[in-house]
Formats: structure tokens, sequence, C-alpha cells
């Protein structure tokens, strides 16, 4: 059986930063507060007329220069987002347009912020039987346009940006080793967009209400997120044979980073396994362990060899994990 090898990575971040100041300025809250409980201290916004499809097909020009493949020899391309271009057609279909090539297979995948991983699996699988050669798999976002920008609870949580990776079946050890995925449909309300789908249809009004906005409890996101990355981080180590000390680099989804150095101490990590730039970027959703991944790559803290572990949560709820010999 070949293995799914990533064998290029790409990320794409909007120029505008807007920092926890600038919130100051926009809603009640402080820079104190906000670097206390969450460790954020700026976020990046796509510009106006900047599109989800943008930053995913630039990652992913970046993923493709950097593992020397044609967009001609991708034959699956999967975006996992919340944010796309339209609620139908898929983004993927838009970065395959962009990127010039037609008629190889182009979907999303929705499972929020564990959408890159959720990608991730369907590209594995379908590399693993021989149906896939090579594909691009995507997390891509602009959560700044369904942040309700009056609600202090959410707006200063969430970025916007994409990452990338090429992968390609290839015979050997190295590799995707195991993906993981779960999700509890019984918490959807915790975290979700009311509008506009068949629940809350555009023609029923609703933009008075703020539908069309993101709506979260923190506090019980929180205490299932801790718990949901701490078990299947455990169920990716154990089926691999391996412990916590084989994990070269452990990227969990950068939410928050309470909530990363909770999951990171209860699996036993140290500082150096963790892979942190929720200061910086702010929750990206299903784009932030794909940036989070090309960052590293190319600081060059990944050498062939390296176990790496993704470890996700996200609204549904979902979480999944994808372990990795680079
Ligand atoms: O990818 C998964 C996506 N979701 C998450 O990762 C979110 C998980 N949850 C969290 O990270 C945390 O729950 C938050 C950071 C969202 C909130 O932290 P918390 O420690 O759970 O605070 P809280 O919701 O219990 O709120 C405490 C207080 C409240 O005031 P009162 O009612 O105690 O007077 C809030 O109104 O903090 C207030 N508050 C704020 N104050 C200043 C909430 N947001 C802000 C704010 N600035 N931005």
């Amino acid at each position: 059986m070949k293995r799914a090898r990533i064998i290029g990575t790409g990320s794409c971040i909007p120029e505008r930063i807007l920092t926890n100041s600038d919130l100051e300025e926009m809603v009640d809250t402080s820079d104190e507060w906000i670097v206390t409980r969450t460790g954020i201290r700026e976020r990046h916004l796509a510009a106006e007329g900047e599109f989800t499809s943008d930053l995913a097909t630039a990652a992913a020009r970046q993923a493709l220069a950097m593992a020397g493949v044609d967009p001609q020899e991708i034959d699956l391309i999967v975006v996992g987002t919340i944010t796309g271009d339209f609620p139908w057609p898929a983004t993927a279909c838009l970065v395959q347009n962009n990127l010039g090539i037609r008629g190889c297979a182009a979907f999303d995948v929705s499972a929020a912020c564990s959408g890159f991983v959720y990608a991730l699996d369907c590209a594995v699988k379908r590399i693993e039987t021989g149906a896939s050669k090579k594909a691009l798999v995507i997390g891509a976002e602009i959560l700044s346009r369904i942040v309700d920008w009056q609600d202090r609870n959410t707006c200063v949580l969430f970025g916007d940006g994409a990452g990338a990776v090429v992968l390609e079946g290839q015979e050997g050890d190295s590799g995707v080793l195991s993906t993981h995925l779960h999700a509890d449909g019984s918490f959807w309300e915790l975290l979700h967009q009311p509008g506009f789908g068949s629940r809350f249809p555009a023609s029923d009004g609703g933009i008075k209400d703020r539908l069309p906005f993101l709506k979260m409890q923190g506090n019980e996101v929180f205490k299932v997120a801790v718990r949901s990355l701490h078990e299947v981080a455990v169920e990716a180590i154990e089926a691999n044979g391996m412990s916590t000390s084989d994990i070269d680099l452990f990227i969990p989804h950068q939410a928050n980073r309470r909530i990363l150095e909770a999951t990171a101490k209860r699996l036993g990590f140290s500082d150096e396994q963790v892979y942190i730039n929720v200061d910086r970027f702010g929750n990206t959703s299903g784009a932030s362990i794909p940036i989070a991944l090309d960052e590293a790559n190319r600081k060059g803290m990944i050498k062939e060899g390296d176990i790496i572990l993704f470890d996700a949560f996200g609204g549904g709820f979902t979480w999944a994990s994808a372990l990795i010999r680079w």
C-alpha cells in the first residue's frame, strides 16, 4: 500500500493586521483581557475584494512550488472551510479554476476547525486506495466575514488565512500513518452560524437578529475542547504504538493559548514539542494547522523521519487527529 506523503507546504496570510488595541476602539475590551484569556495579540484580516478561494489558491501555489509539482498533475483538491466564497459551488472548484486545471475531483469539507484534518483524511484514504495520486489539501478561512464585530465574546478570537499541502502516494514508511475523526452533533448549538441555510433562509430576513454571524458559548466549548483534544491525541499515539516522547512536533488547532497549553500539559509535552502561533494569527479555524505546519517547515524545524501530530477540535462538535512520519 502506498502512503500519502506531504511533499510540499504553503500558506497565505492577508496583509492587514488587527491588533488588540485596534479592538479596544471597536468593542468594550482590553489588550490585557484578550492576552490573559486567549494569548492572542493580533490577527490578520482579508482585504476588501479578497476571497477565501484567493487565499486558498495562493497557499496551494506555494505548496505546489515547494513540491515541484505542476498543477496539471493534481488529481484531487479538498478544501476544509466553513467560510467559502459561496455556500456552493465548493471553494475547491474555484481553486481548481484559478489553477487553470480541469476534470479532477474537487470538493469542500465542512467540519469547522477540524476541517483541514477531515479533508486530509479524505485525500489520504483516496491515495492509499490508489484512487488519487497527487492531491492538494487546503484549509482556508475568512472568519472576519461571519464574525459579529459587535460581540466582544467572539470578535476578538478569530483571524483569516489559508494553509495547503501537496500529498503524493509513495512507497515506504514515511507519510500519514493514521487519521482519526470524531463528531458529536448533540453539541451543535454551542458553536454555529444560524443564517442562512434551510432553517433560517435569507428570504425570512434575519439580518436584524444577527443570524448570519457566528454564535458561541465559549465556556462550554472550552471544556469539551480540552477533553476531546486530549482523547484524540492519545488515540493517535496509542494506535501507532508510540508515546508522547516519540512526537517531535505537536501541532494543535490554534484556538486559544489556554486550551493549547492545557492540552499539551495533560499529554506531557514539553514546550519545545508544541507549535504555537495563535498570538500572531488568532483562531483561523480550518486554516490554523496547515498555516502552523508551513511556518514550522519553512523555519527548518521539521526534518525527514520526524513524527508530527495534528490535533483539531471545532464546531459540530468535531475533533480529529493525524499522525505523520515526515
Ligand atoms: O476552535 C474552537 C473555537 N472556540 C474556542 O476556542 C473558544 C473556547 N473558549 C474560550 O477560549 C474562552 O471561553 C473565551 C476566551 C471565549 C472566554 O474566556 P472565559 O475565561 O471562558 O470567559 P467567560 O466567557 O467566562 O467570560 C468572563 C467575563 C464575562 O464577564 P462577566 O459576565 O463575568 O461580567 C464576559 O462578558 O469576561 C467578559 N468578556 C470580555 N471582557 C473583555 C468576554 N469577552 C470579553 C472581551 N473583553 N473580549
